[in-house]
């Protein structure tokens, strides 16, 4: 019903509109209309009245609530549910418990506070209330479980695609750190369950820095992390970002149900920061077998190519830093 009111009010653009009118089209009592305004007010909705005309809506508050993201969001799958938390311990962990219930494809989980958000191996990911987009999607793609891996990098390039809709440059190090300045904007967990021949679903978990200032970043992260609202320099719309994300997600996931990932692999090469540069890459493994060498290319399974002294390396996981350029 809110979004429903929210709706009408937006239709209704600058004229106000009477709670008559809307308890009419919506088939409900003209309190019930009275009762949601004044719920919308509390939430943040700046919704002015007048005894004859009716309401009008002025302005809408910076909130991740399905209403909001909703408002014009163009996708065939990713988005289509969404459940909303103010907070919750772990999208991904909410998103692991909604797929083993059977949520559908496309099902979004998204909280605007995480009490544990997590990480790559077994870290904690800082996700502070109103500040960001933390958020898991859950996909049934029908392709083979080796070829989940990659579903990762479609998410990095859809941030790394509405970062520059909304004009700001940002890079994608391999194989999914999404930088700006040297500094990272994303982070990104992918999980899985699957039999051998089977995926029962995939979870994207994606946590975007929005709207944090340096000085709210815990110290040990101050000169590792940076939000949009940084690089940009004034604060970023989450809700209309949060749709560019979603929109460029679905595009790049129907292309990946179509045809495969060569759209995203093509995608992700032109946002690479890493490819051309000189790179030492430490095996995932934890360091035993460190080398050196020029990063050329991805292949057909997102692993990083690696020219070296010795000849060509394949990197399918581990930890690559850019080392500066030598003149
Ligand atoms: C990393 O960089 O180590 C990955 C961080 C992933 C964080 C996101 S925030 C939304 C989702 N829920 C989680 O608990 N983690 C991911």
């Amino acid at each position: 019903m809110r979004s429903k009111i929210l709706d009408l009010l937006r239709e209704a653009g600058d004229s106000y509109l009477s709670g008559e009118e809307m308890a009419k089209r919506l088939g409900v009592s003209r309190t019930a209309v009275w009762k949601h305004i004044q719920e919308l007010r509390r939430d943040g909705y700046d919704i002015v009245s007048h005894s004859r005309s009716g309401y009008s809506l002025q302005s809408a508050p910076d909130t991740l609530r399905p209403e909001e993201i909703k408002n014009g969001l163009r996708t065939r799958r990713i988005g289509r549910e969404i459940r909303f938390y103010p907070t919750v311990d772990s999208t991904n962990l909410e998103a692991k418990r909604l797929a083993q219930q059977g949520a559908p494809d496309g099902l979004i989980v998204v909280a605007e506070e995480q009490g544990k958000g997590r990480g790559r191996l077994e870290r904690s990911f800082f996700s502070p209330a109103g500040k960001g987009i933390w958020f898991s999607v859950i996909l049934r793609p029908d392709f083979l479980p080796q070829e989940a891996p990659k579903c990762t990098l479609l998410s990095a390039v859809a941030v790394a695609q509405a970062a520059e809709d909304f004009g700001m440059k940002v890079g994608i190090k391999w194989p999914n750190d999404v930088l700006a300045d040297g500094r990272k904007l994303v982070g990104i967990l992918t999980e899985m369950s699957a039999e051998m021949e089977r995926i029962h679903y995939v979870i994207i978990g994606t946590g975007i820095n929005v709207n944090i200032a340096e000085e709210d970043f815990p110290e040990d992260l101050r000169d590792k992390a940076t939000s949009l609202s940084q690089v940009k320099g004034e604060e970023i719309p989450r809700a209309a970002f949060f749709r560019a994300v979603l929109e460029h997600m679905d595009a790049l996931y129907d292309s990946i149900l179509r045809e495969g990932f060569a759209e995203v692999f093509s995608m992700w090469r032109r946002y690479s920061i890493t490819l051309g540069q000189m790179v030492r890459v430490i095996d995932a493994r934890g360091g035993k077998d460190a080398f050196t060498g020029r990063a050329v290319d991805i292949d057909e399974d997102g692993a990083l190519l690696v020219d070296t002294a010795e000849g060509r390396r394949r990197v399918l996981a581990g930890d690559v830093s850019i080392r500066p350029q030598q003149d």
